[in-house]
């Protein structure tokens, strides 16, 4: 039947990648991009060709779990030489930015002593002048910001690196992204679209409306040469139409890790959004197909790839209403703009929220909330906690805030007021600063250092501090890395005795003590908050098992 409405099957992945690595939000500004290639990809290339076996036995040795080992069992030499190839070629202007970036940060090592910065604009290294200005911080060391928006016109934005990865999947089992590239296989459909085509649009939009045969191979252009897996991406079986939340107050839903969908009075409001596909699974879940048609607001905290995930961002696009994301723009290099990145695949409707900047909805508001640490102290702007407030209701959307001053809390409680529902990530025992921000620290850190700068969220004493100043009547311990469709992203695997568990324990084990709701969130959950009034105490939480 030529003419047989067929949708996207539920279970069809799609990879984003950038020149065949898994596209994360590191992987999209110019100069980023650059070190990362230099620095992460080009090193872990070099180290499995040298030694193929040792990153086989690592890459799949728990205890070494988000080590820099591809995950290919040894083989497939001659292709990851092959890529090598393509990338050295491809991305020479990108390995000479990050070459640049390098010389430019020695010469302001060398080069300056306080005095005027002026003089040093014609020693510059070339590909680099025009696309910086040098500046000192009030220590007087000289450093320097980039100016992005112009690096993103450049030659040095190149759209031809990106391309889709489509399979099908049954399961959670992904090799981990910051280590191991995308290879093409004979199950495999690999489009080279750059992630701003509309087209990435049309493919997702047949999740839920149907089309032809005709229609899709025309308007999608797929070539002749994979009509046959990509037809097996295809089925005439339309996905469980979604309810939507009809009552009168708040309904929640947590897709695993930050990912939580709010709808309340025609309104939805998802956060950090991460998906699983469908499959057959002992975990349940909620997936793509309970999505609403539009989401009215997606809200990201912070820029990890386990909060940025494009790969489900690009699914989402052709529903979303507007994106809102923390304001950076600094220029600094460890700290991309994220308003940029998502403009730049595709995104129309960007919006930066800063620091108790608020936008208002109908019947409540979203604030920016200060989000400290779990940076490894670095000067990132690029992270917001979101107060969430619904009629009487206030839901704090903390992530992966570490609380290491609670005074600033207690300014935050006198302006905002009590929190009804906190929503924390507690994992604690983050990575190092160079596991995250290695291709980014452009002077080598010595490893004590470099372990004293973690990427750890709040601990017990920390987090109850957090709940006992809000006065929060229900907790949520949430963005554990725990669901395994986060295993590519994240690689964490806990044990009873990691400390993420056993601090989260003890922080349920006060809040039960002191009959305060309290779970950690693991797989999916919903809740009702079922009437929203005007005085705060009246406020009744009713969980739906
Ligand atoms: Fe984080
Ligand atoms: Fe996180």
């Amino acid at each position: 039947m030529p003419n047989e409405p067929l949708y996207l099957r539920q279970d069809v992945q799609v990879e984003p990648l950038v020149d065949q690595w898994y596209a994360w939000s590191h992987l999209i500004p110019p100069a980023v991009t650059a070190r990362n290639i230099t620095h992460r990809h080009l090193r872990i290339i070099d180290s499995y060709v040298s030694a193929p076996a040792v990153h086989a036995a690592a890459a799949r040795n728990s205890r070494m779990f988000g080590g820099p080992f591809m995950d290919y069992g040894g083989e497939r030499v001659q292709e990851i030489k092959a890529l090598r190839a393509r990338t050295v070629q491809s991305r020479r202007a990108l390995l000479d930015l990050s070459a640049a970036l390098e010389q430019l940060d020695e010469m302001l090592r060398t080069m300056t002593d306080g005095h005027s910065l002026e003089p040093l604009y014609a020693s510059v290294p070339d590909l680099l002048r025009g696309y910086v200005e040098l500046v000192y911080d009030i220590r007087h060391n000289a450093t320097f910001r980039l100016i992005e928006p112009l690096l993103y016109r450049s030659h040095y934005y190149d759209r031809s690196a990106q391309s889709l990865m489509l399979s099908i999947t049954a399961g959670d089992d992904r090799p981990f992204v910051l280590t191991t590239p995308r290879l093409e296989s004979a199950d495999s459909v690999h489009l080279p679209w750059s992630f701003d085509d509309e087209r990435v649009d049309r493919l997702f939009r047949l999740k839920t409306v149907p089309q032809s045969w005709t229609w899709i191979k025309d308007r999608l252009g797929i070539p002749d040469a994979n009509d046959a897996v990509f037809r097996s991406f295809l089925t005439p079986e339309p996905p469980e139409p979604y309810e939507p939340y009809r009552g009168t107050g708040v309904r929640w839903r947590y897709f695993g890790h930050a990912c939580i969908l709010i709808e309340s009075r025609g309104r939805s409001i998802l956060f950090d959004p991460v998906l699983s596909y469908t499959y057959e699974s002992h975990i349940s879940r909620y997936t793509y197909a309970d999505l609403p048609d539009r989401i009215d607001y997606v809200l990201i905290t912070h820029n990890h790839q386990d909060h940025v995930l494009l790969e489900t961002l690009l699914q989402l696009r052709h529903k979303v209403g507007e994106i809102i994301v923390p304001r950076g723009g600094s220029g600094a290099l460890q700290d991309p703009s994220l308003k940029l990145t998502l403009e730049h695949i595709g995104f129309p409707r960007v919006r930066e929220l800063g620091e108790l900047e608020t936008v208002p909805m109908e019947g409540g508001s979203i604030t920016g909330v200060p989000f400290l640490g779990e940076h490894s102290d670095l000067a990132i702007s690029t992270k917001l906690a979101y107060l969430v407030r619904i009629g009487s209701e206030q839901l704090l959307f903390a992530a992966d805030s570490c609380n290491i001053e609670p005074r600033m809390y207690q300014h935050l409680h006198a302006t905002v007021g009590d929190v009804g529902t906190l929503f924390l990530g507690m994992e604690c025992d983050g990575a190092p600063l160079s596991w995250l921000y290695g291709p980014l620290v452009l002077r080598a850190v010595e490893r004590g250092r470099d372990h004293s700068r973690r990427l750890s969220g709040s601990d017990f004493e920390q987090a109850r501090a957090l709940v006992n100043q809000f006065g929060c009547r229900a907790v949520y311990v949430y963005a554990m890395g725990q669901e395994p469709w986060l295993n590519h992203v994240m690689r964490i695997k806990y044990t009873d005795e990691s400390r993420p568990i056993v601090e989260s324990n003890k922080l349920i084990d006060e809040c039960v003590s002191r009959g305060i709701a309290v779970e950690r969130l693991f797989g999916e959950r919903e809740i009702l908050i079922d009437r929203v009034v005007d005085r705060v105490a009246d406020l009744v939480a009713v969980p739906v098992l």
